[in-house]
């Protein structure tokens, strides 16, 4: 066998995905099946319900990636799979699947961890070179990595509370809009104007962590006043005040971090990443600076796939590293 195929499995959150790469960046299978639409009611993603889904919908999902790759088992040189962080009833689904299949096909078993994939996307985009800087903003993770080497996370700033995407979800919900919001304020963002001052946590000079708690109980404050004073909000320039303050807090920290340490590349990461205002933003800020390639992932690979869990897979396999049948989920996994 010459070429490498990897198979991934995501089951963390809300998407049930399979994906299959081959030598380490090509996407030759990608199937997400989602669940938004059965957490929608209720706001937010419901644990129980997720892990039902995933398990009625791994074995298709499964079924589906080997049809468009084409692949029979004995093809494959690795199964990968999140092995957190995330849900536990839900990383335990796909944990399940893929020790299963690993075991009676005699294929070797790797665990991933999710934000690790998140960063792994971009090298289905183009080959890393390092060192790199990584922006990761997902709806759990807010960081800048720093990257000597493959598979080498250094956290050199992190959320000390919400999550951007936690953050943007949490809004949303404030200004009636459906789960998950990200998407929704973007898009009004960008009808509206950001006419309201809104807080920007710098923590301090030569800090890269971020904290979005203040801002999310600004906007409610702002919100319940203008109430009570009568005075009418547009929806739309909420979401543009406070997905400028976000964006402004993000590139301003990137910035900052790309000048104490000079990377080759600088990676956007996780389903924040989608956003339209940040990609220009980050476009805007750094795509001519010498020295620097900037590289944001096309929409489906900034969101939960499981293509991007392979391509951190495949590199993990490549240093020989293997886990065995007692891999189990763990939801607090630091990077
Ligand atoms: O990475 P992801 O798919 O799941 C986690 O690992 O958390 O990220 C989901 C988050 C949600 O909070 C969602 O609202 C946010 O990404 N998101 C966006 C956009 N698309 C998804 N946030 C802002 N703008 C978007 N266009
Ligand atoms: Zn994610």
């Amino acid at each position: 066998r010459t070429d490498q195929y990897i198979l991934g499995v995501e089951t963390s959150c809300d998407e049930t995905a399979v994906a299959i790469i081959k030598n380490g960046r090509e996407i030759v299978a990608n199937v997400v099946a989602s669940q938004i639409e059965s957490h929608k009611r209720f706001g937010g993603v419901v644990p129980e319900i997720a892990s039902r889904h995933h398990v009625e919908q791994l074995t298709i999902v499964f079924e589906e990636a080997m049809k468009q790759a084409n692949l029979d088992f004995n093809d494959l040189s690795a199964i990968t799979v999140t092995e957190g962080p995330g849900l536990v009833g839900a990383l335990l689904t796909g944990i399940n699947a893929a020790k299963a299949l690993a075991f009676s096909h005699g294929i070797p078993l790797i665990g991933v961890h999710h934000i690790a994939g998140h960063i792994y996307a971009n090298r289905l985009i183009k080959e890393l070179e390092f060192p790199l800087l990584a922006l990761v903003v997902s709806g759990g993770h807010t960081e800048l990595v720093y990257m000597k080497e493959h598979a080498n996370f250094e956290v050199i700033g992190e959320t000390l509370d919400d999550a951007a995407g936690e953050a943007y979800d949490k809004v949303a919900r404030t200004l009636g809009l459906p789960y998950p919001g990200g998407p929704h304020i973007d898009r009004l963002a960008h009808e509206g104007k950001p006419t309201i001052d809104l807080p920007r946590a710098w923590l301090g000079a030569g800090s890269f962590d971020f904290s979005f708690s203040g801002l999310k109980s600004a906007v409610i404050n702002t919100l319940h006043n203008a109430k009570q004073k009568g005075i009418i909000l547009e929806a739309k320039d909420v979401a543009a005040s406070f997905q400028a303050s976000v964006i402004d807090v993000l590139v301003t920290k990137t910035s900052q971090a790309v000048d104490k340490y000079p990377v080759k590349q600088l990676l956007l990461a996780g389903g924040v990443a989608a956003n339209k205002g940040l990609r220009t933003a980050l476009e805007k800020e750094f795509s001519s600076r010498d020295g620097l390639e900037l590289i944001i992932p096309p929409l489906s690979l900034c969101t939960d796939n499981a293509a991007m869990i392979a391509a951190i897979g495949s590199v993990l396999y490549d240093k020989g590293i293997r886990s065995d049948l007692a891999l189990n989920a763990n939801p607090g996994l630091e990077l």
